[in-house]
């Protein structure tokens, strides 16, 4: 079916959003039209304190800018209150269990944990322990809510999704393997280019596959070829070492002003941010008339806003 029709029920089956390959192209739509209908009424400053009474942990083993702001403006504008836990202060990061953290927040009235680390198999133990809903707000493998808000910004941009064809450039990582996963539930063709030794989880690739048009290559003439939407991340995601072996090898994959140029006419970049100007992005093209990263950055806050009301509102 179409996005745009799709009619909202405010529901999603899911307890958890631990990464959106558990979710069906239905409750993806609900996820992005629920923060279309939130942005309406932020934009038009109407109240929509949903979440009233209810707490957000928000644990972070990584730094965060965009995750961090937009959940905690996010439950505040919907109501809520949140608890900001940086890994380090507190037991977590002295060795505490996740089985045991989970259960403890779980006696204080927690009405939702989202939490930003390295290893996926972490937040699926701690969802598999918690009472409460858990959100993914990035790991080494997956980045889920910002794919649904960059779905979301591509719908907004386009009026559709279904049927646009999306290029990531670069390295294979967290962005390339969710981009894949959503993209294709939702059904646009979405296409990594990236070197050899830079490529995308071939497990989760092959999992992409099995919702949709997924491909990787090293061409990036046929990459970015009637390609709608452009989209790079960083040469160097949070944790991994700078290495001059790995900028020589993406080089190549840089989204520049002749990249663009191969793209089809009206294509838009976009980037989740933070960027490196003159890495994976030139200048030009990232604070250039095609580039929508900033819409993008905005639609964060709507997105997980609309992620906490629908996993959070029945708590
Ligand atoms: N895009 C994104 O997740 O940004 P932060 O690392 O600033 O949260
Ligand atoms: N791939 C990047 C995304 C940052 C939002 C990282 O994991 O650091």
């Amino acid at each position: 079916m179409d996005i745009s029709l799709y009619k909202r029920k405010g529901v999603v089956a899911n307890k958890h959003m631990l990464t959106l390959a558990n979710y069906s192209v239905n409750e993806i739509y609900e996820i992005i039209h629920t923060a279309v209908m939130l942005k309406q009424k932020q934009h038009a400053g109407k109240k929509h304190e949903y979440l009233k009474g209810k707490t957000l942990a928000m644990i972070f083993a990584k730094s965060s800018t965009r995750t961090r702001v937009s959940f905690e403006q996010g439950i505040k504008q919907l109501g809520g209150t949140a608890l900001v836990l940086r890994q380090d202060d507190i037991q977590l990061g002295r060795g505490e269990t996740i089985r045991d953290t989970a259960l403890v927040l779980g006696r204080y009235g927690i009405d939702g944990i989202m939490i930003r680390t390295f290893k996926q198999s972490d937040v699926e133990e701690l969802a598999k322990y918690s009472s409460c809903p858990v959100i993914n707000g990035l790991t080494d493998d997956y980045h889920p809510c910002q794919v649904l808000a960059d779905l979301m910004t591509i719908y907004e941009h386009f009026g559709k999704l279904e049927g646009l064809k999306m290029a990531y450039f670069g390295d294979g990582n967290n962005m390339a393997h969710s981009l894949m996963i959503g993209g294709a539930k939702v059904g646009m063709e979405v296409v990594c280019c990236c070197p050899d030794g830079y490529r995308p989880n071939e497990d989760i690739v092959n999992s992409a596959a099995q919702f949709g048009k997924v491909s990787v290559t090293d061409n990036v003439d046929e990459a970015a070829k009637d390609c709608d939407v452009i989209y790079t991340d960083v040469f160097f995601s949070m944790g991994q070492e700078k290495t001059k072996e790995k900028i020589d090898a993406l080089m190549p994959y840089q989204v520049n002003e002749q990249l663009m140029a191969k793209a089809a006419r009206g294509a838009v970049f976009m980037h989740c941010l933070p960027a490196h100007r003159g890495e994976e992005v030139t200048e030009g093209v990232i604070d250039g008339a095609q580039s929508i990263v900033f819409e993008e950055a905005e639609n964060r806050l709507h997105a997980q806003k609309a992620v906490m009301y629908l996993l959070m509102k029945n708590r």
